[in-house]
């Protein structure tokens, strides 16, 4: 397993968050996460990427430990990449600086060797031409593209998305939610929390159910949306599907 996580726990003060929360990822799979809103994506995915220590259980990232006390998180988070919902670039910097930046600060590489890289990924995404162009001057869907070329240029072994097209406008999700499918097809492995059950359903490898911080049902999409055995989840569904969301 790329991924493997075991029996996770956190809570904050009497919020139980993630609760013996257990999830395998293997290498070119992609997980869709789903589940009603504090039913603990986020944590999850923020655990992962060592941003949120847990208070129980492992987390293995190609079999090591990385949960472990001794692991460096900076070299940890070079094999994972993680792109949130609002896309955080900088404002001051142009979009070549804002994807080498990180690269070049924590790791160290030649920094011609990144531009290269970071130049090739906007080519492949369209975004070639706004290379020297500052973030106010793209679309939301640009920027979040941008957001994920910055991801991109570690190399990572694991993406994890965080609902990277809820802030966007209905008309820029597509050309995001492209982007992704591309990354599938180049075997790109990902773990992504996502309200965009079409989307899940497209992309996901398997489709992962969360509630109140446990796995309630996981499966593959065309089982766990289409004909979901837990209440639960046939619950969650119904709500999604009133709100047009299906
Ligand atoms: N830093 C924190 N301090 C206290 N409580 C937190 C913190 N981060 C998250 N929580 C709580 O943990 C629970 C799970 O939150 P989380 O953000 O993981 O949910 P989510 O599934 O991502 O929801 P959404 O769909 O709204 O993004 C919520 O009850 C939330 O209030
Ligand atoms: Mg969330």
């Amino acid at each position: 397993m790329l991924l493997s996580c075991e029996s996770l726990r956190k809570t904050f003060g009497p919020t139980v968050v993630l609760d013996d929360l257990s999830l395998e990822v293997a290498e070119h799979q992609v997980v869709a996460l789903i589940g009603a809103s504090g039913s603990g994506k986020s944590t999850l995915l923020r655990c992962v990427n060592l941003l949120t220590e847990v208070d129980d259980g492992v987390i293995r990232l190609d079999g090591e430990d990385i949960t472990d006390p001794r692991v460096n998180p900076d070299l940890v988070r070079r094999r994972i990449g993680m792109v949130f919902q609002s896309y955080n670039l900088f404002p001051h910097m142009t979009v070549l600086r804002n994807i080498t930046l990180a690269p070049d600060k924590v790791h160290g590489r030649a920094a011609a060797e990144i531009e290269e890289q970071a130049l090739a990924w906007l080519d492949r995404v369209g975004l070639a031409g706004k290379a020297g162009s500052y973030p106010d001057r793209l679309s939301g869907g640009q920027q979040q593209r941008v957001a994920i070329v910055r991801a991109l240029v570690n190399s990572p072994r694991l993406l994890l998305l965080d609902e990277v097209t809820s802030a966007l406008d209905p008309e820029l999700v597509g050309e995001v939610l492209t982007m992704i499918r591309g990354l599938k097809d180049d075997g790109m492995t990902m773990v992504l929390a996502t309200h965009e059950m079409g989307f899940a359903r497209q992309v996901a490898d398997r489709v992962v159910f969360l509630d109140g911080g446990r796995v309630r049902e996981a499966g593959p999409p065309e089982q766990v949306l289409g004909d979901p055995v837990e209440a639960r989840t046939r619950q969650f569904l119904a709500r999604i599907i009133e709100a047009g969301r299906l």
